[in-house]
């Protein structure tokens, strides 16, 4: 296959969480969370715990250089919430925001672009002890702490991203409960986290943009075209539903103000008036994390009676998710169709692989190596075809802390020994590296 070029002044980098590799849950004054409650109900399959994770608080510096012997631009961060304020509102912990500080500083240091999401799960367990994502409580105290982290960043952090993927929040967190906070509320639950996240959204997007100018504010969601697992019309009624709640609740909110309509009964008693103004924003760029596409079927006994159905693919990670990049093309090239083509760029995108260290001392990661280089060729066809992607951000720079799965899978292009936090590039990291330094695939 030709190579395809990626256009000058491309974003190219790592997205990581802070929950994920920062460690050090109990440094500089850091306020407990759901994930340290949802830990220390025993809930991590592996029976791991973030509390060291990649020891990023302390090892930035390292992984820095990583990203700039990379190449990389681009970095993006999340910031950890219960870092600044630890009861979630009040009292600002000025040590969390110095330890940003550092980072920021060194980021820019190192010719990469800062980029910070403000919530990406760690919510403050005295928040969530208060109702979390299940109140409209939690609108005000969501856009203050905006204001408090961006009146100490925003000089220096030009691009904000507000929440991460608030659809698996919603849905893991409040209506399953495979995910902190661990609720099973079913639909009503989900629903409500959703519509709070759109509404605690809108009101940090307008909090920072009253007081600051030249921002380039967004937010992430994790788009996944749904797909029906067969013709039978139950299944396509199923496969609508999911979409209108996975994608739709969270996009049409934030873009054009609108509940979708297949749930309109379902939220009318959650949505008030005044709503729809307040959960819309005309964001700068909107960022896409892409995993797979999502096939589902009508099966009772679930939230909306929809469960993941048969992907009949060949291709599989280790976390037994299907290798689609043709779902990454059809996302964007129907997002294009749909929204009127606004600026997004990939957020997140990547693999977890059984990776093991050979003889030599390497990883040699062919089969992530494979999944990059087919999911930048579909980027780059959509691109070539039009669509307004600004960046590729792959998830993730280093193995770390996979939520409820714990230490066991690795994301990372940069292998992390939990047991002496050495770092070691595996190949992906040498193959994105030539991709981003020469800006072809
Ligand atoms: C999340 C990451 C997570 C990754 C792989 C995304 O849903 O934003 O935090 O590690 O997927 O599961």
């Amino acid at each position: 296959m030709a190579k395809i070029s990626f256009p000058k002044g491309f974003l190219w980098g790592a997205s990581t969480a802070a929950y994920q590799i920062e460690g050090a849950i109990e440094a500089d004054g850091r306020g407990p969370c759901v994930w340290d409650s949802f830990t220390a109900a025993g809930r991590i399959q592996d029976g791991s715990s973030a509390a060291v994770a990649c020891d990023h608080y302390h090892r930035w510096p390292e992984d820095i250089a990583l990203m700039r012997q990379a190449g990389f631009n681009t970095y993006r961060f999340s910031i950890a919430w219960p870092r600044v304020l630890p009861t979630g509102t009040g009292a600002v912990n000025d040590k969390g925001l110095d330890y940003y500080d550092r980072l920021v500083d060194g980021l820019l240091a190192a010719g990469i672009r800062p980029m910070a999401c403000l919530y990406h799960w760690d919510l403050p367990q005295p928040l969530e002890d208060k109702g979390g994502w299940q109140g409209r409580e939690i609108v005000g105290p969501f856009a203050d702490y905006a204001r408090v982290v961006t009146a100490r960043l925003a000089d220096r952090v030009k691009h904000w991203m507000m929440l991460n993927e608030p659809n698996v929040v919603a849905i893991f967190g409040y209506g399953v409960g495979d995910h902190a906070p661990g609720h099973k509320l079913g639909e009503v639950g989900i629903l409500k986290a959703l519509h709070h996240q759109n509404l605690a959204q809108g009101a940090a997007l307008r909090a920072i943009d009253a007081e600051h100018s030249g921002l380039t504010l967004g937010t992430v969601i994790n788009l996944q075209p749904c797909r029906a697992e067969s013709d039978k019309p139950e299944d396509v009624a199923a496969a609508a539903r999911w979409d209108a709640v996975w994608n739709r609740v969270p996009l049409d909110g934030l873009l054009r103000g609108q509940i979708p309509p297949l749930l309109a009964e379902k939220m009318r008693d959650i949505v008030k008036v005044g709503d729809e103004v307040a959960i819309r924003f005309p964001i700068e760029l909107l960022g896409i994390n892409y995993y797979s596409r999502m096939t589902m079927k009508y099966e009772t006994g679930h939230p909306f009676d929809v469960w993941w159905g048969d992907a009949h693919c060949d291709r599989w990670t280790f976390m037994g998710w299907p290798v689609q990049p043709d779902g990454l093309y059809d996302l964007l090239v129907e997002f294009k169709r749909d929204y009127g083509n606004p600026a997004v760029f990939i957020a997140e995108n990547g693999a977890a692989y059984d990776d093991k260290v050979e003889a030599d001392g390497q990883i040699h990661d062919v089969d992530r190596v494979a999944f990059l280089r087919d999911h930048l060729q579909a980027v780059g066809r959509a691109a070539a075809e039009g669509c307004n992607v600004k960046g590729y951000l792959c998830w993730s720079l280093l193995d770390n802390f996979e939520w409820a799965f714990g230490l066991s899978k690795r994301f990372g292009i940069v292998r992390v020994d939990y047991d002496t936090l050495q770092r070691t590039p595996k190949d992906s990291y040498r193959f994105f590296s030539e991709v981003v330094k020469t800006g072809q695939v």
